[in-house]
């Protein structure tokens, strides 16, 4: 599999624009290049193909590759970011794709998209989150692009803001879910659509343990993510923990460093 991920460099709290940033809280700069670093050779060791995009000052959140854009076959549609903070990374975003040769198309104008954050497939079917950053109006536009079925989901909990922060699907029929972060009907739509729901607590997702990559047989996330060893070891899946406390901080995990290209 190939993955995008951009260099920590620049990152930094800048700004507050989700409930985990805090100005007054600073990252520990190295601590975070080595947290990266460490997602980053466990990629390249486990024989992934690791693309990277040059970060930028004034781009604090740019490290957050999953934001970039959502992508299906050699499609991308790229975000367009709710908070004029980020709206900077989306001409940097739309050039390194095309540099991978995607196709990059838009939602209309005056909708605000953010990319796979908020737009995970289980296997071909598309789900897609509103109700902090992406405007539920974007849905069909996004679905129509990249010509796919979709189901919008409602979050409803300021700190799960995106949907890779409460849901990770590992394979074509089982995900990770922290039910409390959706509102109950968008709960029932995944219920139907996807077989084998493993539960998160509230508390265990607060550790960005959802925000997580399945890959090669393992789960890859946060340290949080051991609670669920037991779970995960009954259906075959190894869990991978690596410290994000620096990310977190910025409201950042595994998932949101990520962004898996070749999906489709
Ligand atoms: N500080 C970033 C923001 O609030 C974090 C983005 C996390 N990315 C994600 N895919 N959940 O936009």
């Amino acid at each position: 599999m190939a993955i995008l991920m951009c260099r920590p460099e620049h990152f930094g709290i800048e700004y507050e624009i989700n409930p985990w940033m805090h100005i007054a809280v600073e990252v520990d700069h190295e601590r975070a290049v080595e947290q990266w670093e460490a997602l980053h050779s466990l990629y390249v060791d486990l024989g992934e193909t690791v693309e990277l995009t040059t970060s930028l000052a004034g781009l604090p959140d740019m490290v957050f590759s999953a934001n970039a854009a959502v992508l299906w076959r050699r499609r991308a549609v790229l975000s367009r970011f709710h908070h004029a903070e980020r709206a900077g990374e989306e001409r940097h975003w739309r050039a390194a794709l095309e540099r991978l040769d995607f196709d990059v198309r838009e939602v209309s104008a005056g909708l605000s998209f953010e990319g796979a954050g908020d737009a995970l497939f289980v296997g071909d079917h598309l789900f897609l989150a509103w109700g902090f950053r992406t405007d539920h109006a974007a849905h069909a536009e996004v679905a129509r692009l990249l010509d796919v079925e979709s189901t919008s989901l409602e979050l409803v909990d300021p700190r799960f803001y995106h949907l890779d922060t409460c849901f990770c699907p590992l394979d074509g029929g089982t995900a990770l879910i922290a039910p409390r972060a959706f509102a109950p009907e968008s709960l029932e739509l995944v219920r139907a659509r996807v077989p084998r729901l493993i539960e998160v607590s509230t508390e265990v997702a607060a550790g960005f343990a959802c925000n997580a990559m399945p890959l090669s047989g393992a789960v890859i996330s946060s340290a949080a993510v051991s609670e669920l060893q037991p779970e995960l070891s009954a259906i075959g899946c190894d869990t991978v923990a690596l410290p994000m406390d620096e990310f977190i901080k910025a409201g950042g995990g595994v998932r949101c460093l990520s962004l898996p290209l070749d999906l489709g």
